[in-house]
């Protein structure tokens, strides 16, 4: 197959505050450590599949300005091609995140800036782009009607479509048909469908209403306890990988939408494919960051081997 990816998807600066705790509305903490670095959903899934060794396009926007730098910076290191719309007068955006020092559990709050004015007329100045590779991945951080359209171009031309819906946001009728391959964590299948969704069994109930709703296959990210795949005929879990202390849950759904493409490129069986997906996003929660925690390929074939 066109071993290609492309993905849509947006680049923020991560700012993140390490803390024993949350604080509360009016209250002020003093935190345990501070940092600034690469993120954006859709950057991190291109930086993980290009130190994966895939070739990948990113589209997207940033601003002319600092923030923008840390993004040609990390690109230029994973060997990310990224083609950046016009975005006059925006600047780049930003996620302010919270990291657990006990836990690494995190919660985050993005505010997109330039990517967030991605548009239809961008998409469609990118359908060459969209149209060259043979995988398309993409998630929610950006506008849903651009989002929309490039996987109906991604579809019409025959490639894999991989949908992270990450926030969870109400779709255009028609989306889940659009995908092959659909990759929510608990909190978005759980937004989705309505249902809760806390439990193997529970997110096996989750994932075939969006079977129902039209995707090809639903892939339930769990944290802690791997992954889900459900297709129309069957059901597998797949564990994550215990590697040791959890430094920083945060990108690790990104670690795995980037894993799972390349080894679907790759040409890998799905369920390979989310084997490889759940090793490298166990790998990525050892290390501090988002994009800058994302694992080469040989640390993931040998924690597979
Ligand atoms: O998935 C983690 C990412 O979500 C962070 O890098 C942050 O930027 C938010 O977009």
């Amino acid at each position: 197959m066109n071993s290609r990816i492309a993905v849509l998807g947006i680049f923020v600066a991560d700012v993140v505050f390490r803390t024993e705790r949350l604080p509360q509305l009016g209250e002020t903490i003093i935190g345990r450590g501070f940092s600034l670095g690469p993120g954006g959903k859709g950057s991190n899934q291109a930086v993980a599949a290009a130190r994966l060794g895939a070739d990948v396009r990113l589209l997207t926007k940033i601003g002319d300005d600092p923030f923008g730098a840390i993004a040609h910076s990390i690109w230029s290191g994973a060997g990310v091609q990224a083609e950046l719309g016009d975005s006059p007068g925006e600047g780049t955006g930003a996620a302010g995140i919270f990291v657990l020092e006990d836990s690494g559990d995190n919660a985050i709050v993005v505010c997109p800036g330039a990517s967030g004015t991605i548009s239809l007329s961008d998409v469609e100045a990118w359908t060459d782009t969209i149209s060259s590779a043979g995988i398309f991945l993409t998630q929610l951080e950006q506008p849903v009607e651009p989002t929309f359209r490039a996987l109906q171009i991604a579809r019409q031309v025959g490639a894999l479509t991989v949908f992270n819906p990450a926030p969870a946001a109400s779709l255009p009728e028609g989306t889940l048909s659009l995908c092959d391959y659909v990759t929510p964590n608990e909190t978005e299948l759980s937004q989705l469908t309505g249902m809760e969704c806390t439990s193997l069994e529970s997110a096996a109930r989750g994932a075939r209403r969006l079977l129902d709703e039209g995707a090809g296959a639903v892939i339930a990210t769990l944290g802690g306890q791997g992954a889900l795949y459900c297709s129309h005929d069957t059901e597998i879990h797949v564990p994550a990988y215990d590697v040791g202390a959890v430094v920083d849950t945060t990108g690790a759904g990104d670690a795995f939408n980037g894993a799972f493409v390349v080894a679907l490129a790759d040409g890998c069986d799905p369920v390979e494919a989310v084997r490889f997906g759940c090793a490298a996003g166990s790998l990525s929660v050892t290390r501090p960051g988002t994009a800058s925690a994302m694992p080469e390929r040989k640390a993931v074939e040998a924690l597979l081997a």
